[in-house]
């Protein structure tokens, strides 16, 4: 794959499903009784990890590209899985299958790949344990491979130190399988999917400012979910329309939930033309069309509550940034190390390999906006740097190029050829 330099951007587009929705209706869908129907599901890599998992625990999963069915066996109906379960690159299914299989009165064991086997779990095993369960870092590294189950837990009352939704709703799934109320409170707010979805599912669940409380053992019924189009997802090409010339871009059936939108804020922040159209609710999600149109952009800072809001779309807002006038500053954002890279460092040394004045800092970085030129980019096979710097090359001077492109397949599996339709040469 390599990209040039675009005269022009045009078209409409829509994005694929929201990932962490994707994930979540087919967890809730195995756990709850009776059929769960996910259209718009995110068909990449991730997500169907999390099916497999399911599957090997003997659900009836059966998936047509968007369209999935699962066939849940309520809280109780998940069969010991006979192999370890694979839950590939996925984060989200490694922490929140860890909350269900902490719960289950059978051992089970998870890994993946070699991203995930230096992703910090510690961060599930202390509130898992403080819960009653068994849970184990095998290699004693507080990282996967993970063996869990086969103990009674009690509700807890956990003061999470940092704002992760997998966190969160790895503690609200062990909850399911606690008597009593089991809450979870998080320093600044993270994406309420879970909390959303589970009421949906029949689950008692409140939230008060910071807190999240799920009662145990609910009777849990299977849904219907229209899954919206994913903002990270969109965020690439919300960017292209930015920082592009001659580009006007209406992004179709975008997730805005406020737990997730922070970068239409920070767009509108630096000076961006972004607009959200035909506003609505579907399934409780609030949903908009995004247009988007050539702006002049202007450096800003990016700090504090916001950062959970946007943290997945910091390598293509640094990509924005890089291209606005003046200085964008990244604070608050130490998690960026413990991603599928750490997008801290594989930010910086691909902006800087472009040309760009930019400096990282233990919690961010310093991006001083200017012209960028190509490179061959180091994605470390994260997905999102990959298509943060596809998105670099739309404006770098001559052909920006890439050690693998193939991670785009963990949540964006069809990125590229979108991008080809929607440029100008
Ligand atoms: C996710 C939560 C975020 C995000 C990840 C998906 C989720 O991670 O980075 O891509 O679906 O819950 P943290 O909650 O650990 O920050």
């Amino acid at each position: 794959m390599a990209i040039t330099k675009v005269k022009s951007l045009k078209g409409e587009i829509t994005v694929p499903g929201d990932k962490s929705i994707s994930h979540r209706g087919v967890m809730f869908g195995a756990i709850s009784e009776g059929i769960t129907e996910l259209t718009g599901f995110l068909d990449g890599a991730d997500c169907r990890s999390t099916i497999s998992c399911f599957r090997a625990m003997g659900i009836d999963i059966s998936q047509e590209n968007d369209h999935v069915i699962i066939h849940g066996k309520g809280l109780h109906g998940l069969n010991a899985p006979t192999n370890m379960l694979d839950v590939g690159n996925s984060g989200t299914t490694t922490r929140l299958i860890s909350g269900i299989l902490s719960g289950q009165p059978f051992v089970s064991a998870l890994n993946g790949d070699a991203s995930i086997q230096k992703r910090p779990m510690g961060r599930i095993i202390t509130p898992l344990s403080e819960m009653g369960a068994y849970i184990r870092s095998l290699k004693d590294n507080g990282c996967a491979p993970l063996e869990m189950g086969g103990k009674p837990l009690k509700a807890i009352h956990y003061n999470s130190p940092v704002a992760s939704a997998q966190v969160k709703s790895c503690v609200l799934l062990a909850g399911l399988y606690a008597d009593g109320v089991t809450s979870v409170s998080e320093p600044v707010i993270s994406r309420n999917h879970s909390e959303l979805m589970l009421s949906g599912f029949g689950a008692k669940i409140k939230t008060e400012g910071l807190t999240a409380s799920i009662e145990g053992f609910p009777k849990l019924v299977g849904q219907k979910i229209d899954v919206p189009g994913d903002i990270s997802s969109a965020a690439y090409f919300i960017v292209a329309g930015l920082i592009c010339p001659n580009a006007d871009l209406l992004i179709k059936n975008v997730n805005t939930n406020p737990t997730r939108a922070g970068i239409i804020k920070v767009a509108q922040a630096m000076g961006g033309n972004i607009e959200l159209l035909n506003e609505r609710i579907i399934g409780g999600e609030p949903v908009a069309d995004i247009h988007v149109t050539t702006s002049k952009l202007n450096g800003c800072e990016i700090s504090g509550e916001i950062i959970p809001t946007l943290i997945d779309e910091i390598p293509v807002i640094a990509v924005m940034a890089a291209c606005a006038d003046g200085t964008t500053i990244i604070k608050d954002a130490a998690e960026l190390k413990v991603k599928e890279s750490d997008r801290i460092a594989t930010v910086t040394e691909n902006l800087k390999a472009m040309g760009c004045d930019i400096t990282p800092t233990d919690d961010g970085m310093i991006i001083n906006g200017g012209k960028l030129h190509s490179t061959i980019v180091n994605t470390y096979m994260d997905h999102r740097i990959a298509m943060a710097f596809a998105i670099a090359g739309l404006v770098a001077d001559g052909e920006t190029t890439f050690d693998n492109e193939g991670c785009c397949c963990i949540s964006y599996p069809n990125f590229f050829n979108v991008l080809q339709q929607i440029v100008n040469k």
